[in-house]
């Protein structure tokens, strides 16, 4: 009795185990262009295989075309779900009406892709940051900062904006505007994409002290701590002080902007949470198991600078101070 009992319960551990490796999971990416992209990758992609489940991933190098094609490759290979973030918000009906048609759940993460679809029925759920929070952040730690530091006049900022028509950088850019035209005294001098790429940060950076003159920059605004830190490369090499000649404000909250802002050259960053992992394996899990999810979620994030206790949100909440946590940062 015993021995049937055990080989009853060998069997059904078996297939448990089989039917979690039974799934396979296509995964998309945007590309590797920051550190935020590869801890983003890595978190997700171990996540998917610690659960068990076999993992098709691709990087689409920054392009659209590549992730057309590694959608439809994903199709073709029979996925059971595609985890998707878009490279920029358009130009994606067609390819996603044939993973309707197809029947593949998606679960979208980080940058939403805008569609003509008549309802929300096509993905099951979607997971990233408050993109126009973010903006809006940065734009109320800067009012609020250069107040408590007795700054007088106007404001003038030069903002490098993330990738053209990336959700991240529409949603960022808008926000960080709604401040600005709330604020008459925020004048934004000098306005480009650097890509969200280091080199490209610094490149633009270069542009931007030639072509406004260093001595008019007050802040430095970029849509993600990797063009910051290309940018503070830049204000170096032309003689000027990082952190306080001209006040350095990126977005995400890596380690190395931490790093930065304990070393003195950058003043603050907004998070946005690369850790995704965790709530794809959650959502999967859930859709097998026949649950439904909430439409949108955003993770819960803090604005990190200096000294802490600048306000940067409607809801009264101030800054944390990064040295505080730069030891728990861990990409
Ligand atoms: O979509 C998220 C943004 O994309 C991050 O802010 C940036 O670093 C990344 O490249």
């Amino acid at each position: 009795m015993k021995k049937l009992f055990a080989l009853v319960l060998a069997f059904a551990l078996l297939c448990t185990a089989s039917s979690a490796l039974a799934l396979t999971v296509g995964f998309t990416q945007v590309g590797q262009e920051s550190d935020w992209r590869t801890a983003n990758t890595d978190d997700v992609c171990s996540a998917i295989k610690e659960a068990g489940w076999e993992l098709i991933y691709d990087d689409a190098q920054q392009k659209q075309e590549n992730q057309v094609k590694a959608v439809r490759n994903f199709i073709t290979q029979g996925v059971d779900y595609i985890v998707f973030t878009a490279v920029v918000t358009t130009g994606w009906d067609e390819v996603l009406q044939e993973v309707v048609d197809e029947g593949i759940p998606l679960v979208l993460i980080d940058r939403f892709p805008e569609t003509n679809f008549p309802d929300d029925s096509w993905y099951t759920t979607y997971f990233g940051g408050d993109f126009p929070e973010e903006g809006a952040r940065a734009g109320r730690w800067i009012l609020n900062y250069m107040a408590s530091v007795g700054h007088e006049g106007d404001i003038n900022i030069v903002r490098l904006q993330g990738t053209t028509g990336a959700d991240a950088q529409v949603g960022r850019t808008k926000g960080f505007d709604s401040v600005v035209a709330a604020n008459p005294s925020m004048k934004i001098i000098f306005d480009q994409t650097g890509n969200f790429t280091r080199a490209e940060g610094q490149a633009v950076m270069e542009a931007a002290l030639k072509a406004v003159g260093a001595e008019n920059i007050d802040v430095l605004w970029a849509e993600n701590d990797d063009m910051a830190l290309g940018a503070i490369e830049a204000i170096k090499a032309a003689g000027l002080v990082p952190g306080k000649d001209i006040i350095i404000v990126g977005c995400d909250a890596v380690k190395a902007a931490f790093e930065a802002i304990v070393a003195g050259d950058m003043n603050c960053t907004v998070e946005c949470t690369p850790l995704m992992g965790d709530r794809v394996v959650e959502v999967i899990t859930g859709l097998e198991a026949g649950q439904t999810f909430e439409k949108t979620v955003h993770p819960v994030e803090y604005v990190y600078d200096t000294n802490g206790g600048i306000a940067y949100d409607d809801a009264g909440n101030v800054t944390l101070k990064a040295a505080d946590h730069l030891a728990e940062r861990l990409y």
